[in-house]
């Protein structure tokens, strides 16, 4: 990311008035020059938002309510979540939500507040569609800072949460699709109706099937520096796929889904939570940003370490892993980067230029993706 000339002037401008109190500090008065008292009244920071790709129309909602309406940055930051929690069409969070193996929606999700330090977690929530406000309840009312399944529900519906199905037709259809093809000697038949435009009865594999025949992962992480430099994190998800019931993934993990420091940066995942529970990535991230690392290499460092921790199982014969994971960094100064595995994948972020979607940092070329083998379904 290039540096402004509006940010440089304004960061150098703070750094020098910094310099000329430091110089004077044994001094009864320190000396501050007209040009600096000029300079430090401009913002040290730049507000800046950065998400997930599924984030780019919550990236310009949280921007704009930064910018524009003086909002909190946690305030503003699960507000544009809630975009996605909201929308039925996004399977990865919220509303329409892929079920665990059951047929369920568990949600996971949690924030924190960078400069009060506080954090807020809910796991395998049950028909509440913003597990975020959630989170952020339990930040706000009480003393604790993780509720899971029932308990975390109950404390919902006490905060006037509405209960709802969160199962859409959508969802439900693509889950029996997936018990179809689980076995192919079972009793359940794949009645997907395109089946007549689709003569072999197989289903490819591969890390990003549309289909979701096998387990995949979506989730949605948003990060957010204000002019005042104070950050806050969230991250709200489905979690994994027809997982086993009360299976909790990275996303309500502190240090794990997301993590802020308003110190130094904040950071967050999608993609496969086991393997960055592992490695608490986001807070891994932003402690490489703490030794001085950018946003783009504390990511990619983190990938690395994600990849050494990896079991066996996983990776394949050339090392590389078998699923996939981002992360998303954003320093208080305003830079930030991402990293992933495998070429192809972008992020949002908007700052000043707008909302965009750019490219992330990775490390093998697209034509390195392993390929995964084939499933077989038994047609009706
Ligand atoms: N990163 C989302 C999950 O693994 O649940």
């Amino acid at each position: 990311m290039e540096i402004s000339r509006r940010k440089f002037l304004g960061t150098s401008a703070a750094a020098a008035a910094a310099l000329t109190f430091d110089r004077s500090a044994s001094a009864a008065t320190p000396r501050i020059s007209v040009i600096d008292r000029a300079r430090v009244s401009e913002p040290a920071f730049q507000p800046v938002v950065v998400a997930s790709a599924n984030g780019i129309r919550g990236v310009a909602r949280a921007y704009d309510m930064i910018t524009r309406q003086n909002a909190d940055t946690l305030d503003a930051i699960i507000a544009g979540v809630n975009i996605q929690e909201l929308d039925p069409e996004d399977q990865s969070v919220g509303l329409g939500g892929l079920p665990n193996e059951e047929g369920v929606v568990q949600l996971d999700a949690s924030c924190m507040h960078g400069p009060t330090k506080r954090a807020g977690s809910v796991g395998a929530l049950e028909d509440i569609a913003t597990p975020s406000l959630v989170a952020k309840a339990v930040m706000d009312y009480t003393d604790h800072i993780m509720l899971v399944g029932a308990g975390a529900k109950k404390f919902a519906l006490e905060m006037g949460f509405k209960e709802q199905n969160l199962l859409t037709e959508k969802s439900r259809r693509d889950w029996l699709r997936w018990k179809a093809c689980l076995n192919p000697v079972d009793n359940w038949l794949d009645t997907r109706s395109d089946s007549a435009a689709s003569p072999p009865p197989t289903a490819s594999l591969s890390f990003d099937d549309p289909l979701h025949v096998k387990f995949t992962t979506g989730t949605i992480n948003m990060n957010a520096v204000n002019a005042a430099g104070d950050m806050s994190s969230v991250t709200t998800t489905s979690g994994l796929s027809w997982k086993v019931p009360g299976r909790v993934g990275d996303s309500p993990i502190i240090g794990a889904g997301q993590y802020c420091d308003n110190s130094v940066g904040a950071a967050g995942s999608t993609g496969r939570g086991e393997a960055n529970i592992k490695v608490c990535g986001a807070f891994l991230i932003v402690e490489f940003m703490r030794q001085g690392m950018s946003p783009d290499q504390a990511c990619m460092k983190t990938i690395d370490r994600v990849i050494a921790m990896t079991e066996r199982r996983l990776l394949d014969p050339a090392g590389r892993p078998l699923f996939d994971l981002q992360f998303y960094a954003l320093h208080r100064d305003g830079r930030f980067g991402s990293a992933t595995a495998y070429e192809g994948a972008r992020f949002s972020v908007a700052d000043a230029s707008g909302a965009r979607l750019v490219p992330m940092k990775f490390k093998f070329a697209r034509s390195e993706r392993p390929q995964m083998p084939e499933v077989r379904c038994r047609r009706a």
